[in-house]
């Protein structure tokens, strides 16, 4: 039996409590024979109570042997004073540096049962399936310099540089094409060229790519303000968006609300491939945050860790019918009409996150 070596970063506030629920979830698989080996750790501001720091040099070498990270969030108000580079972010961003997890692929699905759950028509987000390929390791996350400094004229004054060369857009403009390939084939690049080089080098590496290498699949620019507007528009004219990190960051966190919430959106970040192994260092994260306005209350919706561990049995494991059956239990279970409060018509009734857990494992077992 193969032995899959994860390594749980279940975080601050609501991060935990949906870990919880992917842990049932593993343990389902694992009763059904699967062999899946999990050890946890700390991260952000947990790690930062414990260590001083967001991630500890133990944690990240668990991270690196490991087959597959799940991540569940980190941050909130209890480290808002604490120095910069140790903030419980921090722990995050160094693990998709040191792992080299540039490709991260944010699905976004309005489940059939959720059509009226978004606050857009539900014309606009019905049968809505779209992915955001967002650059992770560049940009103006990790450019240098970076600083805030204090002048003599006593005035501050603050830093952030965006940096990207041809060759970190050639892999992520691959991704997308790659993926639109296996999807309806069209691929929306969105930057802003008008005011930014990397948007011009952007733009001119992505139309090289996909006119050498992927003839075959559509190919639109679209200005990053104005795709925002058009997801909010028409969603349904996009397949796959590819974008940088800050760009991709924003988009993202629009298309959850096509989808019903924030709570529903997974995402799998992605290192290269080992051409000797075939395998990919790879997290797996909700899109969502820590939620410190909910958390300790047992009311987050589990769906989008549940999501990203199913999207780590599909590209971590290649365990693709066991992804599709999670997903489909997801599916029936909200199509049964069970609603994590997020998801629930304003008035009607709502469950926990445990209880959306346990009936996304009933579900699995009433499948099989
Ligand atoms: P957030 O995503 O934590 O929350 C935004 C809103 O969405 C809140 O009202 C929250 O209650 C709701 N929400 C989020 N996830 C939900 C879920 N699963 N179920 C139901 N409702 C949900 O964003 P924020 O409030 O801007 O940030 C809070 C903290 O989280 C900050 O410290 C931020 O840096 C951090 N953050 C971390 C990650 C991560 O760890 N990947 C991602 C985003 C934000
Ligand atoms: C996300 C988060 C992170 C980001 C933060 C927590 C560093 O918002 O994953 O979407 O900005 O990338
Ligand atoms: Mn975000």
């Amino acid at each position: 039996m193969a032995t899959h070596k994860l390594l749980l970063l279940p975080g601050d506030g609501i991060g935990p409590e949906v870990m919880a629920q992917v842990e049932k979830i593993v343990g389902w698989f694992r009763k059904r024979g699967l062999g899946f080996e999990t050890e946890t750790d700390l991260v952000g501001g947990s790690a930062y109570d414990a260590h001083g720091k967001a991630i500890s040099e133990e944690a990240m070498g668990r991270a690196q042997a490991a087959d597959a990270v799940l991540f569940g969030a980190v941050g909130g108000p209890k480290w808002d004073g604490v120095p910069y580079d140790v903030r419980p972010e921090a722990g995050l961003l160094r693990l998709r540096k040191d792992l080299g997890l540039f490709a991260n692929l944010r699905p976004a699905i309005c489940y059939p049962a959720l059509a009226d759950a978004s606050s857009l028509k539900r014309e606009i987000v019905e049968g809505l399936d779209i992915v955001i390929v967002r650059e992770l390791t560049g940009g103006v996350y990790f450019g240098e310099p970076k600083e805030l400094v204090t002048l003599e004229n006593g005035q501050q004054r603050a830093v952030d540089t965006q940096v990207y060369t041809s060759g970190e857009i050639e892999r992520i403009a691959r991704v997308a094409f790659d993926l639109a390939r296996k999807r309806r084939n069209k691929v929306s690049s969105s930057e802003k060229m008008n005011v930014m080089k990397t948007g011009v080098l952007w733009r001119q590496v992505v139309s090289r790519v996909g006119k050498a290498e992927y003839a075959d699949v559509e190919l639109e620019h679209v200005l990053a303000d104005n795709c925002a507007m058009q997801l909010v528009r028409n969603p349904k004219q996009f397949d796959v968006i590819v974008t940088d990190n800050l760009f991709g960051d924003i988009l993202s966190d629009i298309a959850a609300m096509l989808t019903g919430s924030l709570g529903m959106l997974p995402s799998a970040s992605l290192g290269m491939e080992d051409p000797a192994t075939g395998r990919r260092k790879a997290l797996y994260e909700p899109v969502h945050g820590s939620a410190p306005d909910i958390a300790g209350k047992g009311l987050a919706n589990p769906i989008a860790m549940i999501g990203s561990f199913g999207m780590a049995l599909r590209y971590s494991f290649g365990l693709v019918e066991e992804a599709d059956r999670l997903e489909k239990a997801i599916a029936n279970v909200l199509a049964s009409g069970l609603r994590t409060k997020d998801i629930a018509a304003p008035g009607t009734n709502a469950v926990g996150t445990k209880d959306m857990g346990e009936a996304i494992v009933r579900e699995l077992e009433a499948q099989s």
